[in-house]
């Protein structure tokens, strides 16, 4: 191909998410297919600041492709913000003689890493790792699936006993800044009502729903809610919600870091084996400053300024498609 690269290092940073490892075991295996060195660095930028990195070949990945987390561990790193932090990677990347990056992580990690190869003149290529799918330019971000399926378990479970004790559950879901999760879990969990960032309904929405709930004869109600939903708090959302239905029987349930966890999904394996080879033929073809996705089942490319600047935007059909089958 293109140019003469001998030598990649590839890191996870940020939030982990499942489908990493498959990433990894990708970019290690394309790497030894096309005969370049690569190295794993670890702890992400950090490991990159402490010189924490080591070389890996097709065995060093051998059976990880279905398991959750990153073997190269993951962080958010406060170092690599700095200037200085980021010359200290510089100069780390020189004196192990690595040419290349590849960053899976999610929009903070792609921020680091499009300043470093604009300041450094490194070529870098990102792959989106994160659960929330709050990345432009990709259908799909490692982790999603796979997140996607461990809340609808959760939202299933959680039913058995709502339904038993005729109870109105507020389960909060993952997503800071975007509903992605909370959508979609949200439809295949049979949610009553689902709340996330980019759309405004009131405690009133909320109320009016589950009142009419109520008068349809549900026997339970899932009212599924974003982290980042602009109502806020869930516990507080749930007193809110008591004062005015005080008839009903409310619990709260957090999700948490469960949703981080676990054996990726078919999806999210194969995600992470497309992405990962095709971020070491970007790199080989003399690419650098941007994202590998998918759009359309088609391995396609963005630029990171694109992927960190632009927001993708939430299905407003599946918004319309959520209030019809809650009814
Ligand atoms: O990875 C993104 C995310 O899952 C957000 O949805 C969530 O708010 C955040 O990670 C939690 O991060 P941490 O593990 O640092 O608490």
């Amino acid at each position: 191909m293109g140019t003469n690269l001998n030598h990649i290092g590839v890191l996870t940073s940020g939030g982990d998410a499942p489908g990493m490892n498959a990433a990894i075991r990708a970019v290690v295996r394309a790497c030894t297919h096309y005969g370049i060195k690569v190295s794993g660095i670890q702890e992400g930028y950090q490991g990159l600041i402490d010189g924490n990195m080591d070389e890996m070949d097709a065995r060093s990945v051998a059976h990880i492709i279905n398991r959750g987390g990153t073997i190269l561990q993951s962080a958010r790193c406060l170092q690599f913000r700095e200037k200085k932090g980021r010359e200290k990677a510089h100069d780390n990347l020189k004196a192990n003689d690595i040419d290349a990056l590849i960053i899976i992580g999610g929009d903070g990690s792609f921020t680091g890493a499009n300043l470093f190869s604009q300041e450094f003149d490194i070529p870098v290529v990102g792959i989106p790792g994160t659960i929330d799918n709050d990345i432009y330019g990709t259908d799909f971000t490692l982790g999603y699936d796979t997140a996607l399926n461990t809340v609808v378990e959760a939202i299933d479970k959680i039913r058995d006993t709502a339904t038993s004790h005729n109870r109105l559950f507020f389960i909060e879901c993952m997503g800071r800044d975007a509903g992605f999760i909370a959508l979609n879990a949200g439809i295949a969990g049979g949610a009553t009502e689902i709340l996330i960032p980019e759309d405004n309904k009131t405690l009133d929405d909320v109320v009016n729903k589950l009142e009419y709930s109520r008068s349809a004869k549900k026997t339970s109600n899932i009212v599924l809610v974003a982290e980042g939903d602009q109502l806020g708090d869930t516990f507080k959302l749930a007193e809110e919600t008591q004062k005015k239905l005080p008839d009903h029987d409310i619990r709260v349930s957090v999700l948490g870091h469960i949703q981080r966890g676990g054996n990726p999904t078919c999806a999210d394996r194969v995600l992470g084996s497309r992405l990962g080879v095709a971020a070491v033929e970007q790199l080989l073809h003399g690419h650098s400053g941007i994202m590998v996705g998918l759009r359309n089942d088609t391995v396609t490319t963005e630029t990171l300024h694109d992927a960190i600047t632009k927001k993708p935007g939430i299905n407003r059909n599946l918004m319309h498609v959520a209030d019809i089958v809650s009814l």
